[in-house]
């Protein structure tokens, strides 16, 4: 697996990219960087170049596959229709963080949407991701870079571990920004839903949408009667090696946040069930904040970000999930957020890798 390195993020080269782009034109699997996470890039329109990106991930071929496009004319040919709420979701946040579905037209494999009538559909933001898709010249299919089932790369060196020697080329462009997947909005329905929280948060989609709805899936635990309209959520994705648990305090306020009451609370439920995993002899993480670290004494402590900056916990995120992986810690315990703005994409995400195992204080 070849190794390009962006220099200068903001002023691309042609030349760094254009053996990328030969590569996707003729099938062949490029992961590269987009705001949210990286992705693993292969032609959208090319059903041999999906099976690929399958193998590669050893992703079920039932999981449908994302085409992004680098700007607003490559999208016609790749739907029946755009529907009213999908213009308005194009013109208020793209280029972004947010994947549409589409009624897909007949150019898009069904081996790229894993066999439905939908397409998913995203211009990215960063800037090698949106020159790579240009050059490329073919909307590019790209699932996050990692291997099925572990948490989502942020950096070059996550996609690596993952796929070194299973594609042909990754594209350093440094860290990500955001940290989490795109959200994902279905406009395909009636009413516009939510399939998966991200970066433009329901507060975002309600003021250009006004009424949008939230699809069971992202909110808690599958029972067996709901099936997720996005496939992917179905599997236990973003899952770390170790056993973790959230502990979050009833009742907390959307808005306002946790009281001080509840703050403590929570730390010191955090504190019991470490204290007693490292009791009973086991490798013990604990996920704090900024503001608490200095209330944990025993374990592997790693403070995820600044509590009162959602951005960088989205942002530290799956790396820090990563770090408990290769620390191989038994239990990991954590603080949990509000779910409001982006604190809903973040809860959504460490809620699916604690298997909803959520201790109530
Ligand atoms: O931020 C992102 O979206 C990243 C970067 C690389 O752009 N990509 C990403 O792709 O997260 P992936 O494959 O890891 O997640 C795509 C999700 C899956 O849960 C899949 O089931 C859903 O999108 N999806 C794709 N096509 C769909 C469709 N036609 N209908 C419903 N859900 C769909
Ligand atoms: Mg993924």
């Amino acid at each position: 697996t070849k190794r390009v390195m962006i220099e200068d993020r903001n002023h691309i080269k042609d030349e760094e990219l254009g053996e990328a782009a030969g590569i996707l034109r003729s099938g062949g699997l490029v992961a590269f960087p987009t705001e949210t996470v990286y992705g693993l890039g292969g032609n959208a329109l090319d059903e041999d170049a999906a099976g690929k990106i399958y193998a590669a991930k050893g992703r079920p071929s039932d999981n449908p596959l994302i085409a992004h496009v680098s700007c607003m004319e490559e999208v016609a040919p790749l739907v029946k229709e755009i529907p009213e709420a999908g213009r308005k979701l194009m013109e208020a946040f793209w280029p972004g963080p947010l994947t549409m579905i589409f009624p897909k037209s007949d150019k898009v494999p069904y081996g790229t949407t894993g066999g439905l009538d939908t397409v998913a559909i995203r211009m990215p933001d960063d800037p090698v991701a949106n020159r790579l898709i240009a050059l490329a010249g073919v909307p590019v299919a790209a699932p996050s870079a990692n291997t099925s089932g572990r948490p989502s790369p942020t950096t070059a060196d996550h996609v690596w571990q993952d796929m070194n020697g299973r594609i042909e080329m990754i594209i350093d462009g440094g860290p990500v920004g955001i940290g989490v997947e795109s959200t994902i909005v279905d406009v395909s329905s009636e009413v516009p839903a939510v399939l998966r929280p991200g970066a433009i948060t329901m507060e975002m989609l309600e003021a250009v949408l006004g009424d949008v709805s939230v699809d069971p899936a992202i909110l808690g635990p599958l029972s067996a009667d709901v099936r997720p309209k996005a496939p992917g959520m179905k599997y236990k994705h973003y899952a770390p090696k170790a056993d973790l648990t959230l502990v979050e305090p009833e009742d907390v306020d959307r808005e306002n946040g946790l009281d001080e009451k509840q703050l403590q609370a929570m730390i010191g439920k955090v504190r019991e069930l470490s204290r007693g995993k490292i009791e009973a002899g086991c490798r013990v993480g604990v996920i704090c904040t900024d503001e608490s670290r200095h209330c944990y004494t025993d374990g592997a402590v790693r403070s995820i970000g600044e509590r009162k900056s959602q951005a960088s916990v989205a942002h530290n995120l799956y790396a820090l999930l990563r770090e408990f992986d290769d620390l191989g810690v038994d239990y990991i315990f954590s603080e949990s957020f509000p779910k409001d703005h982006l604190g809903q994409a973040i809860m959504n995400r460490l809620s699916k890798a604690a298997g909803y195992k959520i201790v109530k204080v």
